[in-house]
């Protein structure tokens, strides 16, 4: 049997590579700051209400290929309101996840061979997925100081293959949130040039709740330029019901349909009722546990301040720390050995990107900030 090269050339899937250099997994000294996970599960009073439909028979058919009805109407209100602009259910096509969601559309824009860029570092599985469709990445330097990519530089990157500048804010890996004036000016270089400006916002409800994310919804004509990716995953704790959505113009949809169709038929049903329970019902929860991590941002902030730690924070935020290492050894050895002296379990930068050898992701949503000392000493003791 003969595979795929561009399957052949894609990393192995990161988070179980990290995991097999630990060998006690439920050693009570470990660490887990490996993947972005919710802490908590999701609210009773949502559980309750999803057993019940299901006893009763809901969730178990098909829907729409783009998703139920309410749940789109309900999206596209949460989007108008958080973002002050407009959208409308037309505008939404509900996916199994918002990884699904960004693979859909890299299909609906890409051919072999055309391009696609974004900043380093990058979430491994969009990389992942560009190289097994042969898609070309392009990357935007790093900026070790600020950690927020420079639309100028896109412009310089853009080709007659290019065909959407793709970002992710609040950032996997680094935890950085793209001000509202960076977002605008990475939009305006895609509508210039008619290419796609995809935003992979899995993270945005974690943005305090007074901080517009984006004024993009706002702009009369978002719908020529935008692709608004979002997930379900993190926000209401539903990682293992795979629910996210594509907000996006009806000629995108349209073609983005049929590529759902042929994949997933829909989204989970139950997935969808979830969902929806979580916009109708939720709106207090979710911004109880968006303050608890905006606390945990701060709370790992002053835990690296300690004057004698050489590892540098870089940034922080949503469910992220991206750290500068002080080694000159590829950053999957710093890893290895942290998990091996110190069983503190994290990510390489060298899954992010080319060029992030010095990094390594800390992923502090599942970890409690009366561990960070702990963490820093940890830290401390390699150095
Ligand atoms: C940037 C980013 N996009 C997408 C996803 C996947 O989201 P979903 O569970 O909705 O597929 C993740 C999960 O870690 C992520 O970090």
């Amino acid at each position: 049997m003969r595979f795929n090269p561009n399957v052949l050339d894609c990393a192995a899937a990161p988070i179980a590579e990290a995991w097999s250099w630990v060998d006690n997994r439920d050693s009570d000294g470990l660490i887990d700051m490996c993947q972005a996970v919710p802490a908590h599960l999701p609210p009773q009073s949502l559980r309750d209400y999803l057993g019940e439909a299901i006893r009763a028979g809901q969730g178990a058919t098909y829907t729409d290929i783009r998703g139920i009805e309410p749940l789109r109407a309900a999206l596209a209100a949460n989007i108008s309101e958080r973002y002050r602009g407009a959208a409308s259910a037309e505008d939404i096509l509900i996916t199994a996840g918002c990884n699904q969601a960004f693979c859909s559309v890299i299909d609906t824009l890409c051919e072999a061979g055309d391009e696609v860029i974004l900043p380093l570092p990058c979430y491994f599985n969009h990389q992942m997925w560009l190289t097994a469709r042969g898609v070309i990445p392009r990357y935007l330097s790093f900026n070790a100081q600020t950690a927020i990519p420079d639309p100028d530089e896109a412009r310089g990157l853009i080709g007659p293959r290019t065909r959407a500048i793709l970002l992710v804010t609040p950032n996997n890996p680094s935890g950085a949130i793209y001000p509202p004036e960076v977002i605008a000016a990475f939009y305006a270089v895609a509508r210039e040039h008619g290419i796609a400006l995809i935003l992979d916002e899995t993270y945005r409800d974690f943005i305090a709740i007074d901080d517009l994310p984006h004024g993009l919804f706002g702009e009369p004509d978002w719908r020529e330029t935008l692709v608004h990716l979002y997930s379900f995953s993190k926000v209401f704790s539903l990682t293992g019901f795979r629910t996210g959505a594509v907000a996006a113009g009806q000629p995108l949809l349209e073609q983005l349909q049929k590529i759902q169709d042929c994949t997933a038929i829909c989204a989970p049903h139950a997935g969808q009722l979830a969902a929806l329970y979580g916009l109708e019902n939720l709106h207090d929860w979710k911004v109880e546990k968006a303050d608890e991590l905006a606390q945990r941002a701060l709370a790992i902030q002053s835990a690296f301040a300690h004057p004698d730690l050489q590892y540098r924070l870089i940034s922080a935020g949503a469910y992220f720390a991206y750290v500068e290492h002080p080694f000159d050894i590829p950053a999957r050895d710093v890893v290895r050995r942290l998990i091996e002296e110190q069983e503190l379990v994290s990510l390489p930068g060298s899954y992010f990107g080319p060029e992030q050898e010095r990094f390594v992701r800390l992923a502090f949503a599942n970890v409690h900030e009366r561990r960070f000392d702990d963490v820093v000493t940890r830290l401390l003791a390699t150095q």
